[in-house]
């Protein structure tokens, strides 16, 4: 079985989720299920980066451990797998051991090969980002990205990236699919092309970090530490055998654009320099934006997912998200649009077609699946569509990572078949040609199971529904029964229809 390796990127404990993060978790939980319905052997990693002077500042002022602060904190990003029905094969904490042998070999592993190196580090640096900055990076004495800065100077090991330009410049260009969507891919060549230069990894005044091999006064840069996540999960330092080759290079590193530099610059220059393969891809998403307003702590203004799941439900949740906004791009989350969107998709095209489609079935053919006739060509027409949308839906997931476009296509037969309920008017054919109503209800039903299969990545527990309600059995729900050969029997009987997706009170909006 051919193996896909996807990872989200770890989580800051400093805080709550919120749906930026419930956001990158999504689309890759959308793509694992994709992948494993398509008959790949899955690993979705995902889990909370836990080192740092942000995380210890956090742990701080709440006036905890650090370790107890960020088991309780990353216990709330469990939960959110839970409660977001994410179907992760591995959760990893960066405060594990594993993890921590995982980092300390990888350093030494780079310090043997030459690319670490003592030095003094003076400079800013923003805890809000974790990140250093050159004195013209600055704005208005502030990070580009508004994060407060301090003055550091203390003795740091370096990692040399600059000797990387040209072998990640030739990267780039023999793997012109690494960085996606091309316009990031752009700005990444331009960044390293503007020269790069080595960059701190370790810190010595706090101690909230994993210790630098042979030198415990120092720990580890979070991010030399986070990056690290993605082959400790793979079994590293164990390269020996089949396990780790059997999933790295990853496949795909979902993370959003502010930290795509990290993913797409410092990291493969770290995997080269300890002579292992980058990752194939790293796709950066955009931001969601709460009514206009960027989310932050210090606002207080992020959404909080949980209670979005309360109001509407697990499903149109992940349904709004993936299909809201053009991914990559960013988008503004508002609570109207989110109704609207659940109100028109999710109960009038489809909830509509699916319920009066099942209920002509109860109420006509006694719960029993019909038999069918001579197909018209409308009939064709739509079966068509039907049986062909994987081909055209496996590009955007494999390729292009356009996940709102494969929610459209979805969309765009339910509204054909919602044309063709209304044009062939079943419940008119009962009285003047049971036998053509028979066959209508057949082919509606049959594209309803192509729909309900194809669904399942996007809204797994409704899919499910959908797949119930027409009797598929659990073995036939994988992408390979899309085809005309697993067609549902006429004779198969099917339990009463039940609503799958109410209508939202638009007052929700208000609350
Ligand atoms: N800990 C680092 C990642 C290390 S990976 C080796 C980190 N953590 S984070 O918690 O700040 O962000 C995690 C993910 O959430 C990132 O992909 C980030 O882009 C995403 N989002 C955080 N806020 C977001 C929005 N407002 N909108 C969309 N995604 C956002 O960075």
């Amino acid at each position: 079985m051919k193996t896909y390796y996807i990872t989200t990127p770890i989580y800051y404990v400093n805080d709550v989720p919120h749906i930026g993060h419930a956001y990158t978790s999504v689309a890759c939980d959308m793509i694992a299920r994709f992948m494993r319905l398509d008959g790949y052997a899955v690993k979705f990693l995902t889990g909370t980066d836990e080192h740092g002077k942000k995380v210890a500042t956090a742990a701080d002022a709440s006036g905890i451990a650090p370790q107890d602060f960020v088991n309780r904190v990353s216990q709330n990003f469990q939960e959110l797998l839970i409660a977001m029905n994410f179907s992760c094969d591995g959760f990893i904490r960066t405060t594990h051991a594993n993890h921590i042998t995982a980092a300390q070999a990888l350093w030494e592993k780079i310090s043997d090969n030459g690319y670490i190196y003592l030095d003094t580090y003076a400079g800013w640096y923003a805890v809000r980002d974790e990140a250093f900055y050159l004195e013209a990076d600055l704005v208005d004495g502030k990070a580009p990205t508004g994060a407060e800065v301090e003055w550091l100077e203390e003795l740091s090991y370096f990692f040399a990236l600059s000797k990387w330009q040209k072998p990640l410049l030739d990267f780039y260009e023999t793997h012109p699919n690494f960085i996606a969507p091309l316009s990031r891919r752009n700005e990444v060549m331009n960044f390293v092309k503007s020269g790069l230069r080595d960059f701190s990894i370790s810190r010595t005044s706090f101690s909230w970090g994993i210790p630098v091999p042979g030198d415990p006064a120092h720990v580890m840069y979070v991010w030399f530490d986070a990056l690290t996540n993605y082959i400790s999960a793979a079994g590293y330092p164990d390269i020996e055998g089949e396990r780790f080759y059997n999933v790295w290079p990853a496949d795909l590193h979902m993370v959003g654009k502010d930290i795509l530099r990290f993913h797409a610059v410092y990291w493969p220059a770290m995997l080269m320099s300890a002579g292992l393969s980058p990752p194939k891809k790293v796709f950066a998403h955009g931001f969601w934006t709460n009514a206009g307003h960027k989310m932050s702590k210090s606002l207080g203004n992020g959404v909080d997912p949980f209670a979005l799941i309360e109001k509407y439900g697990v499903d149109p949740v992940r349904y709004f998200m993936l299909s809201e906004i053009p991914f990559g791009h960013d988008g503004d989350f508002l609570h109207q649009s989110m109704v609207n969107r659940l109100n028109s998709n999710l109960s009038n095209d489809l909830g509509n077609l699916v319920q009066r489609s099942l209920s002509m079935i109860a109420v006509n053919c006694g719960n029993q699946l019909p038999v069918f006739g001579a197909l018209t060509a409308e009939d064709n027409t739509l079966l068509d569509q039907a049986n062909k949308l994987i081909d055209i839906v496996r590009p955007l997931i494999v390729g292009t990572q356009a996940l709102h476009k494969y929610c459209a296509e979805i969309w765009n037969v339910v509204r054909a078949a919602n044309q063709y309920v209304d044009y062939q008017a079943p419940w008119a054919l009962k009285r003047t040609d049971p036998a053509r109503m028979q066959t209508v209800l057949y082919v509606l039903a049959e594209t309803l199971r192509c729909v309900g299969i194809l669904l399942q990545p996007v809204m797994p527990a409704s899919a499910c529904k959908i797949l119930d309600a027409l009797s598929v059995p659990q073995d036939k729900r994988s992408f390979s029964s899309l085809s005309v050969l697993d067609a549902l029997t006429p004779g198969t009987y099917f339990p009463d229809p039940e609503p799958i997706f109410p209508r939202m009170i638009d007052e929700v909006a208000d609350a």
